[in-house]
């Protein structure tokens, strides 16, 4: 089974991005951890990070037929990506959202997500535990369905 994982824009600062927000964890630490559970479960990941809309459509696409389940951290553009979503529900490839943040508990704009409503479920607020459980919710998701 194999599993695609998306970091939208800005996850590549990781570390030293607000990290009173995002934790001190860099983007290589929390995909080590992704790995390490991921070989716990018998998955294999994909990992993309872009800063580019147009990027995460594209690989989004691309993991029609080849991914069961997606991960997504759409970052700012959980809150703007009408493209993202779309391609989400064109491919219907399972998938949670997942957020180092609770993006409820902050500015307004960030408790709509464009994502959510067409995800199986949404992660937020849990650091880098967010993407593990995450992973853990997607593969659960799809076992059931097997
Ligand atoms: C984020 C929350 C978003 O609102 C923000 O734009 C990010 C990171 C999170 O993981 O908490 O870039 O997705």
């Amino acid at each position: 089974m194999k599993i695609l994982v998306i970091h939208g824009p800005n996850l590549n600062l990781l570390g030293t991005r607000e990290p009173e927000l995002y934790g001190s964890l860099t983007l290589t630490d929390v995909n080590s951890a992704l790995e390490t559970v991921a070989a716990e479960l018998g998955v294999e990941l994909a990992i993309v990070q872009s800063n580019h809309e147009g990027a995460i459509v594209d690989a989004i696409q691309g993991a029609q037929g080849v991914c069961a389940g997606l991960l997504i951290n759409p970052a700012a553009y959980t809150h703007t990506s009408v493209a993202v979503r779309d391609a989400i529900a064109a491919v219907s490839i399972p998938t949670v959202e997942v957020h180092l943040s609770n993006v409820h508990a902050r500015e307004e704009f960030r408790s709509r997500s464009y994502v959510a409503p067409i995800a199986v479920g949404q992660i937020s607020g849990f650091g880098v535990d967010s993407y593990l459980l995450g992973l853990r919710a997607i593969f659960s998701h799809i076992k059931l369905r097997l």
